[in-house]
């Protein structure tokens, strides 16, 4: 292994610094920051050669990582450190009351596994509680009160990570984040614009003024200090499982939730399980790709989208040409995604199969590289065979070679709206990523059959894709938020770093994007991404060109290289992440 150093770690905080303190008004919070930022990592001696790196969604959880990586711990104890973190800091995004996925790569046997904490639908939910008597969607019922809450999985995901793979207590690792609750932190610009954004329905929800000041949306700079929660996560530490899934947490969550509507109980909680998955692996052009099981739709829709794309050796994206395959690609594994993906536990889903390339060939054939597919030409997804704004993504490597890329999400920006009292816990609105009829699109306007309906116990699909690629340049660690569009920010980022010789992972986070499933039938594409004689090419070939009204994606990147065994790490320049190594 090759011993030299890579960038030194503090040109590249102090670059990304910049970056975070211009978007910040606020003079005196920049103090605040800084000094609780340099604080965490000045606590512990600088590495001197950088073979380990976090990225994230925020400086404060990239820092309570690096001080565990420094402070002894691996790949799997910072990952933990920088989730819980984030849960404290990024409150909106992901948290105890949600659920995600944890991909894992064990250097010291090769083991890789996908850690399944997504959450899971109370046993005694009915689909039928979700409509109204003359058969009509109930609104907001997925999305909003106890009824949108699922069992959350993130409290025992950490615990496994800790007790399967980590080399500290958990007390250790979850430090940061009990300090970071308790003693509060200065709001940055981004909180304060979602807070801003989702005032009212903070305002209206249970126990979500502790995200206010009082009653209000904070200013930057404000202190958000979450006593509460500092005490779950102590209980989680000192207890474990049980520290969360029984005793008064417990009691409290059921409370709250069978208050607001909701069907859980404390059955429910003690029952939940994480499972451990074998991830997808297939290889494109040469990388082999480790990526996201189900209940996860994004690692078989990415291994349906690059198998199909082998076929037909595509150029840079951006270039017409390209990015029409790559739309027709997405179309076709969205129109799959809709038809048969759903919780493995439930539904027999034909995973080797549909990503197989003699399967990628066959539904491959009608693409035809002039002409646009009308999405309702691959037919309906109701005739499923059946048997039976928000989230965020960490990665982290460290010197021995681990690796971690975990997405974590409560769904929509500050989930159900509940915060159950004494627990500072914000629950979930998972049930939305169910389908409740193919003709109920989700928030993220995604339709789907049978297979994904609501069951009691049930896990919903989710499109979340922790992924790893390797190939001979190295190992590159990524994911991203999104909803629906995190599969074709992963796939636009793969189809890049496979082309390129050198590994530019600044301009592979900030890539333009475009985005399409199925249903609606448009091509999406981030405002001001794409010129105008772009749009006429796609146009041309008979897409519908539809620009959002925002950028989207959070994406977070580590890679470690073969040639010299460097780490380095970058931060999606939409989001205010910052990138240690
Ligand atoms: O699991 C899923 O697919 C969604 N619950 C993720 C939500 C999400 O990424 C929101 N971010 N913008």
């Amino acid at each position: 292994m090759n011993l030299h150093t890579s960038r030194p770690s503090g040109r590249f905080f102090a670059f990304q610094w910049t970056q975070l303190a211009s978007r910040m008004r606020h003079a005196r919070l920049h103090v605040v920051v800084l000094v609780l930022v340099l604080s965490a990592c000045a606590e512990l001696p600088r590495a001197r050669e950088q073979h380990a790196a976090v990225a994230s969604a925020h400086a404060l959880a990239t820092a309570a990582g690096k001080t565990i990586l420094e402070g002894g711990g691996n790949a799997f104890d910072a990952a933990i450190a920088v989730a819980a973190a984030l849960a404290v800091v990024e409150p909106y995004s992901s948290g105890l009351g949600g659920g995600g996925f944890f991909l894992l790569h064990r250097a010291s046997d090769g083991r890789e596994i996908m850690v399944d904490a997504r959450e899971t639908a109370p046993a005694g939910v009915k689909a039928s509680d979700y409509f109204d008597r003359d058969g009509r969607p109930i609104p907001a019922a997925t999305t909003r009160g106890g009824t949108s809450s699922a069992i959350p999985g993130t409290p025992a995901g950490l615990t496994h990570l800790a007790n399967r793979y980590g080399k500290l207590p958990l007390s250790v690792s979850l430090a940061p984040a009990i300090r970071l609750a308790r003693e509060g932190f200065p709001v940055d610009v981004r909180y304060a614009r979602i807070a801003k954004l989702r005032e009212s329905f903070l305002q209206g929800g249970i126990g979500t003024s502790v995200f206010l000041a009082q009653g209000k949306a904070p200013e930057s700079g404000f202190v958000l200090r979450q006593a509460a929660l500092a005490e779950t996560l102590e209980r989680l530490a000192r207890f474990g499982n049980a520290g969360f899934y029984e005793g008064p947490v417990a009691g409290a969550l059921v409370d709250a939730v069978k208050r607001a509507g909701g069907a859980w109980t404390r059955d429910d909680l003690r029952a939940y399980k994480v499972v451990e998955r074998e991830p997808v692996r297939f290889t494109y052009r040469g990388a082999s790709i480790t990526t996201a099981a189900l209940p996860s739709a994004g690692g078989i829709a990415l291994a349906q989208t690059l198998g199909m794309l082998e076929r037909f050796e595509p150029g840079a994206v951006g270039s017409p040409a390209t990015d029409h395959l790559v739309v027709e690609a997405l179309r076709r594994a969205f129109h799959d995604r809709a038809r048969f993906l759903a919780d493995p536990d439930f539904v027999a889903v034909p995973v080797k199969e549909l990503v197989s390339r003699d399967y990628a060939r066959k539904k491959s054939a009608d693409i035809d590289s002039a002409h646009a597919t009308r999405s309702e030409a691959l037919g309906d997804i109701d005739s499923a065979r059946v048997e039976s704004h928000h989230t965020t993504h960490l990665s982290v490597v460290d010197t021995e070679g681990n690796r971690v890329a975990a997405t974590l999400t409560i769904n929509l920006l500050f989930g159900s709206g509940i915060v159950p009292a004494g627990t500072g816990v914000l629950l979930n609105n998972e049930m939305d990523d169910f389908s409740l009829r193919a003709d109920v699109p989700n928030a993220f306007e995604l339709r789907g059959g049978l297979a994904n309906r609501i069951e009691p116990g049930k896990r919903p699909l989710s499109s979340m894709t922790p992924t790893f690629v390797e190939d001979e340049k190295g190992v590159l660690v990524l994911g991203a938020p999104g909803g629906s569009r995190i599969v074709s920010q992963v796939l636009l980022a793969i189809l890049e770093y496979v082309r390129s010789s050198e590994v530019d992972l600044e301009a592979l986070v900030a890539m333009p994007r475009y985005h399409h499933q199925f249903w609606p039938d448009r091509v999406e594409v981030e405002p001001g991404s794409y010129s105008r004689e772009w749009r006429a090419a796609m146009a041309g070939r008979g897409h519908e060109i539809r620009e959002a009204r925002r950028a989207w994606g959070n994406m977070q990147m580590v890679f470690k290289s073969k040639r010299d065994g460097g780490a380095r790490a970058a931060s999606d320049p939409r989001g205010d992440g910052v990138a240690w190594y």
